[in-house]
């Protein structure tokens, strides 16, 4: 328990799994209060058992980041049960489609950049009334893809949902700045989460650009959950109180080689 964390109230999406969920126990483990939302009930469960099985003070929120009126009526819930919130994780991603450009579908895009992109808009536009009072920390789950990676083709729309992540958090950096809210864009590589097991993947055989990498080097090892919830953990911190308006790639240097 660290005490400038005391009487904190966070908000994690996409905290069912991967990062989300690593970030949410590390965040708990502080003493912070979390709000854990998903949109999957199940996964949801086991991480707000596992917050308590800590010790910790948890709500659950099931609601979809992509849908304005769950998600006004989600961050309601959780001013209800504190009076504040302090710390918002937008996380809660999707990879969705990976296909060539003319075998995407509008809807399969649409889908992707509502989750992605709109679902952070949502998630924090919904927060800052709370956040614009005391101050506080956003933290942006965006991605090596669209940022500083543009080899991974067929993965237009995520990177472009990426891309999009990072303006918008340069953006509210300064607008929120005068309410001493901070606002930033992490961006990792590959990381072991499920995200994968839920990614379609359709006829880009054609688009693959070979590269030939080296077979043994450490920083195109996918890194973990709790490497990338450490750096949350850092950028909710009084730590990282001169940094906003920043992308922090956390990748072992992967995306260099990638490009
Ligand atoms: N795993 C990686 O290699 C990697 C790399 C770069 C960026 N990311 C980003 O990290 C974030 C988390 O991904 P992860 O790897 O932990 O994936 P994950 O699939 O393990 O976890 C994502 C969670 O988000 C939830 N979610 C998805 N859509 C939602 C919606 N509309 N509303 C509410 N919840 C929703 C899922 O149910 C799931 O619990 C995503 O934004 C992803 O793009 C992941």
């Amino acid at each position: 328990m660290t005490a400038q964390f005391d009487d904190k109230v966070a908000i994690v999406t996409g905290a069912g799994s991967g990062i989300g969920k690593a970030a949410a126990l590390l965040l708990a483990k502080q003493g912070i209060k979390m709000a854990v939302l998903d949109y999957s009930e199940d996964e949801l469960k086991q991480t707000v058992e596992e917050i308590k099985q800590q010790g910790g003070e948890v709500l659950s929120v099931v609601s979809d980041v992509s849908k304005p009126d769950q998600m006004q009526k989600a961050i309601q819930s959780v001013a209800d049960k504190w009076g504040r919130i302090d710390i918002v994780f937008a996380n809660a991603g999707i990879n969705g489609v990976v296909a060539p450009l003319e075998d995407l579908e509008p809807d399969e895009w649409d889908r992707i950049l509502e989750i992605n992109l709109k679902g952070t808009f949502l998630t924090v536009k919904y927060a800052v009334p709370y956040l614009k009072k005391r101050g506080g920390s956003v933290v942006i789950t965006a991605s090596v893809n669209g940022t500083r990676n543009f080899s991974k083709t067929g993965a237009s729309a995520y990177s472009s949902s990426k891309a999009g992540q990072v303006a918008f958090a340069k953006m509210i950096a300064l607008e929120l700045a005068q309410w001493k809210v901070r606002v930033n864009a992490i961006c990792p590589g590959a990381i072991k989460t499920n995200i994968e097991t839920k990614t379609e993947e359709r006829n880009t055989e054609d688009i693959k650009i070979p590269v030939e990498l080296p077979d043994d080097v450490a920083a195109l090892k996918p890194g973990t959950a709790e490497d990338v919830a450490e750096l949350v953990l850092f950028l909710v911190s009084d730590s990282s109180r001169h940094i906003s308006g920043s992308e922090i790639w956390i990748d072992a240097g992967g995306s260099l080689l990638l490009g």
